[in-house]
């Protein structure tokens, strides 16, 4: 018997610790370019997606609220996450009443902390930077203090759930010492170049559910050119994509493909079911020389010490 449990291709969901369902694949928008979102998020319901996975940063969450409308299905059927910046970690219900309006929504499914780094509130300036051009933490505010204010979010109706975003082990268990509410999700950086073996096995043991954020390697999709993924995609007739999105459900993690390619979209939510060899083959790669990479690391100059 297989050690993966089997996720059912289609619309398969896995549960958060509210009870709430939470579909596996669910369509990205950061840097989905304007004029193009809205027909992405439309494209994406109508081909079957019923989660789409947004942030205040990506700056297009009016277009993706128009191709929730476009796509004519009802709210309660959809998935909806949204992300607090940096700069409202003092006020996250303020950065949610933000997205919403600008998403025409009534409430989020899920609102994740964006990053554990409170950046210091600067007018409308999105990313502060000090002189040396790394960005300007707000270091009188810790992200325990954040997550108190998150905490308050689900009694208002807004947001059905609350989770973190590119938080690391040390990072957690400094906010499960505190916390009241255990996050109900943890959104990060994952592929067959960046397993987060180690993270995956923790937030589980916790009941916090994993998302693979960049899934495929990020812009141009570059893990989906190795000769493994390739080859693994070949056995199966499918694509490469399909093989990345499926390893990450298969660990029993959510995966985040972006596209604003109709054909891509609708090819990215198919999974396949890969063999314990394939899993274990996927799960080792990032072992070979050249083959351990994070794509997305912005100048935060953090360390653990506020
Ligand atoms: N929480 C965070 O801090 C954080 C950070 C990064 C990302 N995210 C979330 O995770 C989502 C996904 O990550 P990502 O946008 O960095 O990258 P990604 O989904 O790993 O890759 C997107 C890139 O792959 C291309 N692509 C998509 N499907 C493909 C296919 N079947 N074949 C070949 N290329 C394909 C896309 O091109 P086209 O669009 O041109 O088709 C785009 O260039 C984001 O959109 C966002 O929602 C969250």
């Amino acid at each position: 018997m297989s050690q993966y449990p089997s996720v059912a291709p289609g619309q398969s969901t896995f549960k958060l610790n509210t009870g709430a369902e939470i579909p596996v694949v669910g369509l990205g928008t950061w840097q989905s370019p304007p004029g193009e979102v809205a027909k992405a998020v439309e494209a994406a319901i109508k081909a079957g997606y019923r989660h789409i996975d947004a942030a205040w940063i990506y700056g297009n969450e009016e277009e993706v609220g128009q191709g929730i409308k476009a796509s004519g299905v009802a709210r309660s059927e959809l998935f909806v996450t949204t992300k607090i910046w940096g700069t409202y970690h003092r006020q996250p219900e303020a950065c949610l009443d933000e997205s919403l309006q600008k998403l025409g929504l009534e409430y989020v499914d899920l609102v994740l902390v964006h990053w554990p780094v409170p950046l210091e509130k600067r007018g409308d300036e999105k990313i502060p930077l000090n002189p040396d051009g790394s960005r300007a933490l707000d270091r009188d505010w810790t992200p325990e203090q954040t997550w108190e204010q998150m905490e308050k979010l689900p009694a208002t109706g807004k947001a059905k759930a609350i989770g973190v975003s590119n938080w690391s082990v040390p990072y957690l268990e400094r906010l499960l010492a505190k916390a009241k509410t255990v996050p109900a999700a943890n959104q990060v950086e994952l592929h067959p170049f960046l397993p987060q073996h180690e993270l995956v096995k923790f937030c589980q043991s916790k009941g916090i559910l994993m998302q693979a954020y960049s899934p495929l390697g990020s812009s141009g999709g570059p893990v989906l050119q190795d000769e493994l993924v390739q080859s693994i995609a070949k056995a199966h007739s499918a694509d490469p994509a399909q093989v990345v999105v499926s390893w990450a459900a298969q660990r029993g993690v959510v995966a985040l493909p972006k596209s604003v390619t109709p054909s891509r979209i609708e090819t990215n939510h198919k999974l396949i079911t890969l063999t314990d060899d394939e899993m274990l083959k996927l799960n080792e790669l990032h072992q070979q020389e050249g083959k351990s990479i994070r794509l997305v690391s912005p100048n935060w100059g953090v360390d653990l010490e506020w």
